[in-house]
This record gives C-alpha cells, structure tokens and sequence, in this order.
C-alpha cells in the first residue's frame, strides 16, 4: 500500500514495508521530489553508518527517510545536515520532558543509551547531484527486551516517559522544525546552530576515543568547530580536528 500525505512543504511517502527507505528513496530518486518523506511501518533491512545494520524493533517506530534535492553542485553544509537532523530531535524530544544528548555527529543518546541514529547517502548523475537522503531511526515505542538484545545501550522514547507515543504526532513535529530553519540554515552553514549543538553535545571537555577508519585517536573532545567538526586535544598535546568519525 502507498499513502500520500502532504505536511507544511512536505510530501510523505508511506510504504507499509519496505527492506530500507534510504535505499527506497536512492533507487527512485529521480522520480521523486525535493523534500519528500519515505516511511515504513516494516523496515526489512535497515541501513546503519559505517556499515552496520540497523534494527527492526517493531511497526511503531520511525523508520523515515527524507529526500533533499538542494542544488546540483555539492556544498560543504550539505555534510552538516545530519548534526542539524540531530538538533531536531533532541528538540522535540524535549518537548515530551526528555534530556537528549548528541554524541558527535549525529547519534541522539538519553542517559547514554541510544535513541536515534541518522544515516545521510548521496546520488550523482554526470557529475551533478542527483539529491542527497537524510535517514532517520527512531526507537518510538519498543519493548525492554527488544531493547536490550542490540549491540550497543539503547533506550525508546515510549520506555522514558512511561506511555505509549502516537508515531504520526512525533514524525509531525519532527518534519516541521526540520522545516522551520531548513532553508536559513542551507545559506548559513552550521554556525547558525553551532551554539545550541554545542549545548547538547554529550561529550564535550571529557576525554573519548574516535575511531577514524582504521585508527583510533584518543584526548579530550575541546569544541565543536564552526563548520561541526570535532576537536580534539590529543593524549600528545596536538590538536586534531576531525570531520569524520565515531566516538567509541
Ligand atoms: C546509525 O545510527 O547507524 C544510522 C541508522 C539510520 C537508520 C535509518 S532507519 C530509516 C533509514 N533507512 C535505513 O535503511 N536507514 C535509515
């Protein structure tokens, strides 16, 4: 079955299963337009970064993908876009009174424990993009057990604030702040929420280890740059800003 619905700017796509929505929305990327929102109830083979998978954790979750088709060249805030997805959710889910946290650049974590995970793809024809994907997952609504059977802590919104949570309503007030600043923050670049990322990052000024590929850099995670990467003051004394990797 395939519903359309239309939210502010935005088209949504409800697919009732599907294997991903990031791959749904790259396969038919051409046909589909500017800030178009895929969803799933059944996510059969969810994507996750760096490779790994992401989770089927029940029908009432968040399982979305968002189509951007910005401009044909590549621009650096483009990059940005998740840590601006991130800020997002961390916002709405206070408004349902819980404190998330941003582990750089993307993971959204309550007390440590994983509640949201973001996965950006691109696509390029003849040199031109073709659009980028902007995939989010959302533990809305999971059991403990379920929980407690993935590879790393994680938490769901439903499990923090004691009550079941109406999937449509979140994804609402998701896509409409996504919207409220999309188009200033594309002309501005990550400054425009460098202050208020700053203040939800989880880590910042304690000592972490990042994986970049294969190595592994270990100091204390100093500021968040004006274009969002971290710094870091290594275990040498050297500063190392790094616009990709994973904080272990
Ligand atoms: C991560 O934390 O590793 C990123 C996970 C991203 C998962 C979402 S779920 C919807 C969209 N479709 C996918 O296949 N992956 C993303």
């Amino acid at each position: 079955m395939v519903v359309y619905i239309i939210i502010m700017s935005m088209e949504l796509l409800y697919l009732e299963k599907i294997d991903s929505t990031n791959k749904y929305a790259k396969e038919n990327l051409s046909s589909l337009a500017d800030m178009t929102v895929v969803y799933t109830s059944e996510q059969t083979s969810g994507r996750g970064r760096l490779n790994r998978k992401w989770s089927y954790l029940g029908g009432n979750n968040i399982y979305a993908s968002i189509v951007l088709k910005p401009s044909e060249e590549i621009k650096e805030v483009y990059s940005n876009l998740t840590q601006y997805l991130s800020l997002v959710l961390t916002e709405v889910f206070e408004e349902y009174g819980v404190d998330s946290r941003i582990k750089w650049p993307n993971d959204v974590r309550v007390n440590g424990k994983k509640i949201s995970g973001i996965l950006a793809e691109s696509a390029f024809v003849g040199g031109k993009l073709l659009g980028l994907i902007l995939g989010f997952g959302v533990n809305l609504n999971c059991q403990k057990k379920d929980i407690e059977n993935i590879d790393q802590p994680a938490t769901s919104l439903n499990l923090e604030v004691g009550a079941e949570i109406n999937r449509e309503e979140f994804l609402k007030k998701v896509l409409d702040k996504f919207c409220l600043r999309y188009n200033k923050f594309i002309e501005d670049g990550f400054l425009l929420i460098r202050e208020d990322y700053k203040k939800r990052a989880e880590f910042l000024n304690r000592p972490v280890t990042v994986r970049v590929f294969d190595k592994e850099i270990c100091g204390i995670a100093e500021d968040i740059t004006d274009n969002g990467a971290l710094k870091i003051i290594d275990d040498s004394d050297n500063e190392q800003v790094l616009l990709i990797g994973d904080i272990l």
